[in-house]
């Protein structure tokens, strides 16, 4: 019996020793009332900003204002249970997404949460979606490039891994398109993308998958969608979202390009969420701090140095703009924010110019640090050539005659704009763009009648991408093979024919 009873005792006494006596908290608040995808909240004394909630329905949300009396928070998701007089209790400090090699190809919301009806992604780590970008000395120079496989831009406006360009202009320009294209040219490239679709309809992001998935650059992509009618909460949350996964990437060393499409949207949500809240409007009823909104997202982005592993996270903003009007709130502040434009305008677009960018309303202010050499270097004189040659046109539209060295240069401008023109879902490589610049520049192309030189253009890039040469060949070979090809070409023939 005492042999019994004495294992029994011992295992009493050694609970007892481990017992603290002491008052476990656990703060309740209260929903006073739902609706918008806000709440409002009475009590949890100790809730901090961005706090993550989580409500006895089983809803979710973030502290997103505090007041005096009231805690003012969105909704992240939201079941029909939720009312007035649901108790909140509160989660982690800040809301964090699940980070990792499985979420490429997947689509998931702002949370993590697959959209894709398969599993979640099996992912290891955890990301804040709000977190610190990296200090100065974490950084290095934006010096390598990242080509979109477009001739325009990868001539007069290049771009570097970790740089932050925005691709701006009224919709229907083809901004999506440029940012589509340029995740296509990274296939092959060991560049992962993340693509966050915000506030667009259902069918954008389904249009956006469908091209991914048909050009084979799922596979290297993550695509993060909070749609049109998404809890404004989690739109407001998509950017972040996407960030924080390019965090992940970077940090491990690798280089990513995140898109976000697009950020107009994105304020559009975050103006509502405040509204809704009573924070006090300012210009265009936005709240005082939406500059930072788009500030702290984008300084995430940027070119680690070697000793932090050297990876990169390259951002490409999209924002749009009403009538070309880039001097409006939100336009001005991403131009003042990131480290160039790429800005579409309707005019070109409706002449059939595509891609619709205004050479001479974009710029990228460091990208060219990061240009190849020999690129950089044919493509020294182009920007001022079309500028001068949009200018010429535009005087001759009013019938001006022209001597016979003005019609030369028109002509001689006409071919460039050929040479820039490119459809969708067609990337160029950088070695077609080279051998391009080449013979546009020793002259080669100059007599040709500018319907022609499109063929003549495709048939040097069909050679061009079988010579053996790379962007580090010496100029003079380079030189060699297009000189050559011009005369097996017989252009000469044709033009004094
Ligand atoms: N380079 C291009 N070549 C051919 N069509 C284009 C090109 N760029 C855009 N488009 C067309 O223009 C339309 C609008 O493009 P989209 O990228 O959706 O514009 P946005 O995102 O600015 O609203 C689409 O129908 C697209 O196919
Ligand atoms: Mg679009």
């Amino acid at each position: 019996m005492a042999d019994e009873l004495f294992p029994l005792l011992d295992r009493q006494q050694r609970w007892l020793d481990g017992y603290h006596a002491g008052l476990r908290l656990s703060e309740r608040g209260t929903v006073i009332s739902v609706g918008d995808g806000i709440v409002w909240i009475k009590g949890l004394p100790s809730a901090a900003m961005d706090q993550a909630l989580i409500f006895a329905d089983g809803s979710t949300g973030q502290v997103f204002h505090l007041g005096e009396h009231l805690i003012g928070a969105v909704l992240l998701s939201e079941s029909e249970a939720l009312t007035a007089g649901t108790s909140v209790r509160l989660g982690d400090a800040s809301v964090s997404i699940a980070v990792g090699e499985a979420l490429l190809g997947r689509v998931i919301d702002p949370l993590g949460q697959p959209l894709d009806g398969l599993p979640p992604p099996a992912c290891a780590s955890r990301r804040n979606l709000e977190g610190p970008s990296p200090a100065m000395t974490e950084r290095d120079f934006v010096k390598r490039p990242l080509y979109t496989g477009i001739s325009l831009i990868d001539t007069l406006l290049p771009i570097g891994m970790g740089q932050r360009q925005l691709i701006i202009g009224d919709e229907g320009l083809g901004r999506t398109s440029i940012a589509l294209d340029t995740v296509i040219n990274q296939r092959g490239r060991n560049v992962v993308c993340v693509y966050v679709v915000v506030g667009h309809k259902r069918s954008e992001a389904i249009n956006i998958l469908g091209v991914l998935r048909e050009q084979g650059a799922l596979e290297y992509t993550t695509l993060v969608v909070a749609g049109g009618s998404a809890l404004p909460g989690m739109k407001y949350l998509a950017p972040y979202a996407g960030c924080a996964i390019g965090e992940y990437w970077m940090r491990q060393g690798r280089d990513c390009l995140v898109i976000y499409d697009d950020l107009t949207l994105h304020a559009r949500a975050y103006r509502e969420l405040s509204l809704l809240l009573r924070r006090p409007p300012g210009r265009e009823a936005y709240p005082g701090d939406i500059f930072y909104l788009h500030a702290r997202l984008l300084e995430r982005a940027t070119c680690l140095a070697p000793e932090q592993g050297g990876g990169s996270l390259t951002a490409l903003p999209i924002v749009e703009t009403q009538q070309g009007e880039i001097a409006s709130y939100i336009p001005t502040n991403l131009i003042s924010i990131t480290d160039g434009q790429i800005y579409l305008e309707r005019n070109l677009f409706a002449g059939g110019i595509r891609p619709a960018i205004d050479v001479g309303k974009s710029v990228s202010r460091i990208g060219g640090k990061a240009q190849h050499p020999a690129i950089k270097r044919q493509a020294a004189h182009i920007k001022l050539d079309y500028l001068q040659f949009q200018e010429l046109e535009a005087f001759t539209r009013f019938g001006a005659r022209l001597e016979v060295k003005m019609q030369a240069k028109l002509r001689r401008g006409s071919i460039l704009r050929e040479m820039l023109k490119q459809n969708r879902l067609q990337p160029r490589e950088e070695t077609r763009l080279l051998a391009w610049l080449i013979a546009y520049n020793s002259g080669l192309l100059d007599d040709l009648d500018p319907r022609q030189a499109r063929r003549y253009l495709e048939n040097l890039g069909e050679q061009a991408h079988n010579w053996p040469l790379t962007l580090d060949t010496p100029l003079e070979q380079w030189q060699a093979e297009v000189t050559q090809w011009w005369a097996d070409s017989g252009g000469r023939h044709e033009q004094t024919a």
